[in-house]
């Protein structure tokens, strides 16, 4: 386990670090997420992100460090929660204590995440913050991919 796990606002320092952190091979395909350019990654942050007064966005410190982001967002299935660490994080409990902080900060219910069925650490995380599995989805297209639905009633 490393040192505190914080969560703060995000700063514009932070999204260059996420950036990187989107652009790891093994970390967009655990997440079956299409890694997006800088152009594409910069225009969803300041739209979908930063520039959405229904989203909610913290960065996560472990031991004062930029480790990652959490964040949620409503959409027609619900609030949607989802998070990144940076992969010389991993492995910490870091993503299980900073959704556990986070669930303080989001207190609306029920909160869903839609996780890709191979990815077995974020399920874990999800399943010791006391989110259920709902259902399976098929996403088709570029990143086709069978989802856990779950949820935290
Ligand atoms: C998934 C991710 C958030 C996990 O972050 P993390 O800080 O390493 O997670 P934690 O250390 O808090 O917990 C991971 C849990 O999964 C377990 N785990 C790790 N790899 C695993 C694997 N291959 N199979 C099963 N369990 C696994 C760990 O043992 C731990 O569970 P435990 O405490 O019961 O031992 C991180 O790898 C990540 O950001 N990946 C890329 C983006 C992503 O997948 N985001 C989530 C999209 S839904």
């Amino acid at each position: 386990m490393t040192a505190d796990i914080q969560l703060r606002p995000v700063e514009s320092a932070d999204l260059p670090i996420f950036y990187e952190h989107q652009r790891d091979a093994e970390a967009a395909r655990m997440a079956a997420f299409v890694s997006r350019d800088r152009a594409a990654f910069d225009a969803h942050w300041a739209t979908n992100v930063l520039g959405n007064p229904a989203a909610v966005t913290r960065t996560i410190l472990a031991g004062g460090q930029v480790a990652g982001h959490i964040g949620s967002w409503p959409d027609e299935g619900g609030r949607q929660i989802g998070y990144w660490i940076g992969k010389t994080y991993w492995g910490q409990g870091i993503a299980t204590r900073a959704l556990a902080e986070f669930l303080h900060v989001v207190t609306e219910r029920p909160l869903y995440a839609h996780v890709a069925a191979h990815n077995s650490a974020s399920i874990r995380v999800l399943e010791k913050c006391g989110f259920r599995f709902e259902r399976e989805e098929s996403v088709e297209g570029e990143h086709a991919v069978v989802e856990h639905v779950v949820v935290l009633p």
